[in-house]
């Protein structure tokens, strides 16, 4: 670890984040908006977000919610069905509603059993996209029941992104929150149309921690922590100063009830100080210098647009995470780290 105390970089985006709606919405939405420019708003809602007019009336009540003086600005996402029309993504897109669109394999995840369960049903979409320069935000894991859960994201690499994109040779591509060392190295072997975001949570647990002592729900998410040695590849990945890589917490709040249950819901929520973890994992890397670019210039720079013209400052201070947090309709909500210290805190401004 350096002897650095505080440091000062353009203010950073968020590049894959849940806030779900209603009470939940209105509760964590401060939380990234306190430390983040923008962030790319996952559209995995009941009924998923696959309008125009949805994501409008989303963002207008994500917009509701930041608190006031505030700036920041929710990148809408549409949802990729079998049926979604190619016609209302480009409007969409072109009046600058949509800045990407979310490939869920039908029943990878939470909320996906809206997703697609053969690509070729929706080659038009991606015709569409790649003509536009629109890009594709992608859940890599196989869903076939017989691949080991620790394999369905090396498999995907073989079995679906290799095909897509050769078949679509112009489509940029986002190879969401990775959780291998096959996935960190198949992306920096792609092209520049080819990036990847990478969770503070991936990059501080392996799988152990849903087994220490007892099964840990609150540790639980989907792509699931693997082994130790792919921990290793991504922390390497993320300050490697490589351009394809930036932070996309992937934060993903559930009410307890529905994580300490006999099935409980995939999902780590990391909001409340997502950049103070990805702080302490680049402090813990010796690579404090790599952090802007990771958290504030390559996630720019991938989806094209300008970095934020403002700053965000953290400082070498503890902080204790909240155990929980509570949200008007009285539900509770587990924060990772929740109970525990970490190193570094954002100067409030
Ligand atoms: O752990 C996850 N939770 N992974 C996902 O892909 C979806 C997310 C959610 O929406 O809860
Ligand atoms: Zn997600």
């Amino acid at each position: 670890m350096s002897e650095i105390k505080t440091i000062t970089i353009i203010r950073p985006d968020d590049w894959h984040l849940h806030v779900r709606d209603g009470a939940m919405l209105e509760a964590v939405v401060p939380s990234t908006a306190r430390q983040f420019g923008r962030a790319i708003i996952m559209p995995n809602l009941v009924p998923p977000v696959t309008t125009v007019d949805a994501a409008v009336s989303y963002r207008n009540r994500i917009l509701k919610a930041v608190p006031q003086g505030v700036a920041f600005e929710p990148l809408m996402t549409a949802y990729l069905t079998e049926t979604l029309d190619p016609d209302e993504l480009r409007r969409g897109f072109e009046a600058g509603v949509f800045a990407a669109v979310k490939l869920y394999p039908a029943g990878a995840t939470t909320n996906s059993e809206s997703g697609v369960t053969d690509l070729s049903i929706v080659h038009a979409v991606f015709e569409a996209m790649q003509e536009m320069g629109m890009p594709l935000l992608v859940h890599g894991e196989v869903t076939d029941p017989s691949i080991d859960i620790f394999d369905r994201e090396a498999v995907f690499i073989e079995r679906v992104m290799i095909p897509l994109l050769a078949d679509f040779p112009g489509l940029k591509v986002v190879f969401e929150h990775v959780t291998t060392s096959d996935a960190v190295d198949f992306v920096e072997s792609s092209g520049h149309r080819i990036g990847a975001t990478i969770t503070a949570h991936h990059l501080m647990i392996n799988r152990n921690a849903l087994f220490q002592g007892g099964i840990r729900p609150h540790m639980y998410c989907l792509p699931v922590a693997k082994r130790e040695k792919h921990r290793l590849a991504l922390r390497r990945a993320a300050t490697s100063g490589s351009e394809k890589f930036f932070l996309g917490t992937d934060s993903a709040p559930h009410p307890v009830h529905a994580k300490e249950t006999a099935c409980g819901c995939a999902g780590i929520f990391t909001a409340p100080t997502a950049i103070e973890l990805y702080a302490q994992v680049f402090d813990e890397e010796d690579a404090m210098d790599r952090l802007e670019a990771f958290s504030s210039q390559n996630g720019p720079a991938f989806y094209g647009v300008a970095e934020n013209s403002d700053t965000l400052s953290l400082q070498r201070v503890d902080q204790k995470v909240p155990e929980m947090m509570t949200f008007a309709d009285g539900e509770n909500i587990h924060p990772f780290m929740g109970g525990q210290t970490i190193g570094w805190s954002v100067v409030s401004s």
